[in-house]
């Protein structure tokens, strides 16, 4: 059976940020599924500056090593799993700057969002998630996990623990993750050229 590349890409990036728990939950899940490699790309350890770079991201002409490096895990990638927190009713700005910084490596790929917070689940960081995603041929799942008052489910040890309706959602997320997945890199492979 043919693998596909799953990043999991975490974008809180703060001292002592509590989504680490929800990510570290998500990426053990997904390990159980046999149809993706899963690699975790933690914004805070790639560490990505400010955008920097001089020239559009369409040109891919990069002039610094960490866009080159960050170029290629992207480029790898076939499907996303973003875990996002909600800053003032908004997505963070780490995930925009790392989304601004290439545009052709994300292109018809599709993702699915994890999103937390309090009482909104991080529901408006995800939707606004997706009009940039989809400005670089993202494709942002209809299904989706999201989590409110999530902190009142990380337990002493920092473990997220997961209820029936999270379980749920992971399940009809990722069955639609993977049709996408499939789907979209058959189009890449065959309808782009
Ligand atoms: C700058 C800032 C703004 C926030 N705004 C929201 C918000 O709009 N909605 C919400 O549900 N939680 C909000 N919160 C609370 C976050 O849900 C909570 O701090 C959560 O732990 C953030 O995720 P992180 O710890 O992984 O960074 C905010 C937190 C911060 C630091």
């Amino acid at each position: 059976m043919e693998k596909y590349n799953l990043k999991v890409i975490v974008t809180s990036t703060r001292n002592g940020r509590q989504g680490i728990a929800v990510a570290n939950w998500f990426a053990e899940k997904v390990k159980e599924h046999n149809a993706f490699n899963t690699e975790i790309l933690d914004l805070k350890e790639i560490a990505l500056p400010m955008l920097d770079e001089p020239h559009h991201p369409r040109l891919k002409n990069y002039q610094y090593e960490h866009t080159k490096a960050w170029s290629k895990k992207i480029e790898e990638a076939d499907a996303f799993v973003f875990v996002i927190p909600e800053y003032n009713y908004g997505l963070p700005p780490s995930l925009v700057n790392a989304i601004d910084y290439l545009f052709s490596e994300w292109n018809y790929k599709p993702a699915a969002l994890v999103s937390y917070g309090g009482i909104s689940g991080g529901l408006r960081s995800a939707q606004m998630s997706k009009l940039i995603l989809t400005t670089v041929k993202v494709f942002p799942l209809t299904e989706a996990i999201s989590i409110p008052f999530f902190a009142k489910q990380i337990n002493e040890e920092g473990v997220f623990i997961a209820n029936p309706l999270i379980d749920k959602s992971y399940n009809e997320m990722m069955d639609e993750l993977i049709k996408w997945t499939k789907g979209l890199k058959y189009m890449r492979d065959n309808l782009l050229k």
